[in-house]
């Protein structure tokens, strides 16, 4: 009897529409390259200490993962959700929890997750709302930093890539919710159907 073959689509064409074009940015392999490094910077900074892991939702989900198994020693980790950019591409510089901690941080050495450091805005005001609970250490680690757009006075602590002003989607990053399955960082070019939005 014949096989019947499986036939999956192909990854890099998660959730694409037509007139969208991608570009890859980062890949799949420099990502897990990079990630192991910052593990071993953060783990050299803290060789002793149980590692309490805060990812911000959704974007920071892969690199979350990944970068905890990197990590070694003692890790846990608590999530929260905020909502600064609406359903487009531009920030609207607000700011608001939507997800709150589970767990206490107060006395723990916290690092906080993020996928993509661009106005600052969402860093600033989490900092100063954990700052408030007492941790033991407060340390940043971003996987993207689009340094030019930075507008609040916020810096991470660990930076995977610096990337130049474009709007990219891809191991967790999305466009309106679509795009994060894609394995690699990518560039999003909308086209000509939506001038001001990402990449047009
Ligand atoms: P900030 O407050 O302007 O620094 O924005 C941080 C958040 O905006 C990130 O956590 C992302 O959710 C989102 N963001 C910023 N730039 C991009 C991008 O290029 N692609 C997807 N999301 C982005």
């Amino acid at each position: 009897m014949a096989k019947k073959r499986l036939v999956r689509p192909h990854p890099s064409r998660a959730g694409h529409r037509s007139g969208e074009t991608l570009r890859t940015l980062i890949s799949q392999a420099r990502l897990r390259q990079r990630i192991r490094q910052l593990a071993r910077e953060i783990r050299r900074d803290f060789p002793n200490d149980s590692l309490h892991l805060i990812g911000v939702l959704k974007g920071s989900v892969f690199f979350l993962a990944d970068l905890s198994r990197e990590l070694g020693g003692e890790v846990s980790f608590d999530f929260l959700a905020v909502s600064s950019y609406g359903k487009g591409t531009d920030s609207t510089g607000e700011v608001k929890l939507i997800k709150d901690l589970d767990v206490s941080i107060e006395g723990k050495t916290v690092i906080v997750v993020e996928d993509i450091l661009d106005t600052g805005l969402t860093l600033k005001f989490l900092l100063r709302l954990f700052e408030e609970k007492k941790p033991k250490h407060i340390r940043v680690v971003v996987l993207l930093d689009k340094v030019e757009r930075r507008i609040a006075d916020v810096r991470a602590d660990y930076t995977g890539f610096a990337i130049p002003n474009e709007f990219v989607v891809g191991y967790g990053l999305d466009f309106t919710e679509r795009y994060r399955n894609l394995p690699d960082v990518c560039v999003l070019n909308l086209g000509a159907r939506a001038k001001g939005k990402a990449g047009a």
